[in-house]
């Protein structure tokens, strides 16, 4: 069994592991940098992290497409089970649930969450996954540094995927401190460059990992992926 982690833009990540495809924060149209169309991505999972434009995205014309199952907090359930989709498992801040492609814990996020109609989208979220193949991979999402990012680097990380867009969430000063506190093997920057207010040097920031910190950082193109 393998482990892929794709990078699709933006704030788009795709996980592929023992036969199963999970996709989070699908914002492909309307996304300068999204690496496939709303249209065309196959999924079986989709995980929705807050709700935001730029992260719950087209995951409903994605679920009722591909029939996939979408993973949120029990707000954002709520606000979809009132839009008729109903094939939604609801989880939240603490809790972890052992889904068909792994064990998925839900985070804390350090941000906001309410959805594009202006609907209350509860706490935001990040995710800890760990894959049927002993891969544990952490997504911040959108957030800002906080301490608590040291539990979730206790039991070991292959993989850290964090912001470093500034703005919005961490900036790369603060990203780089988040490498630090996580300890992960492999560290990938995310939610920088697709709109002026988030422009950053990935490849300056990679390299301070690579001097400062134990991770490999890997700067991938929307569209690139990492084998585990
Ligand atoms: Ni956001
Ligand atoms: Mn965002």
């Amino acid at each position: 069994m393998t482990t892929t982690y794709t990078f699709l833009g933006h704030g788009v990540h795709l996980i592929q592991t023992g036969g199963h495809t999970v996709l989070v924060d699908p914002f492909l149209e309307g996304n300068p940098h999204a690496a496939v169309k709303a249209g065309e991505v196959a999924c079986d999972f989709i995980l929705v992290s807050h709700g935001h434009a730029d992260h719950i995205g087209d995951s409903i014309a994605i679920a009722q497409r591909t029939g996939a199952q979408i993973i949120c907090n029990a707000e954002i359930f709520e606000w979809l089970y009132r839009q008729g989709v109903e094939h939604v498992h609801e989880q939240h801040i603490g809790g972890a649930h052992q889904h068909a492609f792994g064990n998925l814990k839900f985070t804390n996020a350090q941000h906001g969450s309410s959805l594009p109609d202006g609907s209350y989208g509860g706490n935001p979220v990040g995710f800890l996954l760990t894959t049927n193949d002993g891969k544990r991979i952490y997504l911040a999402c959108d957030t800002g540094l906080f301490s608590d990012m040291a539990f979730y680097g206790e039991d070991g990380l292959d993989l850290a995927v964090l912001p470093i867009g500034d703005n919005y969430t961490m900036g790369p000063a603060d990203a780089l401190r988040a490498v630090k506190l996580l300890n992960p093997k492999h560290v990938v920057p995310c939610h920088y460059n697709t709109f002026p207010v988030i422009k950053q040097d990935a490849e300056a920031w990679a390299k301070r990992v690579a001097a400062e910190t134990m991770a490999a950082p890997h700067v991938l193109k929307p569209g690139e992926s990492l084998e585990m």
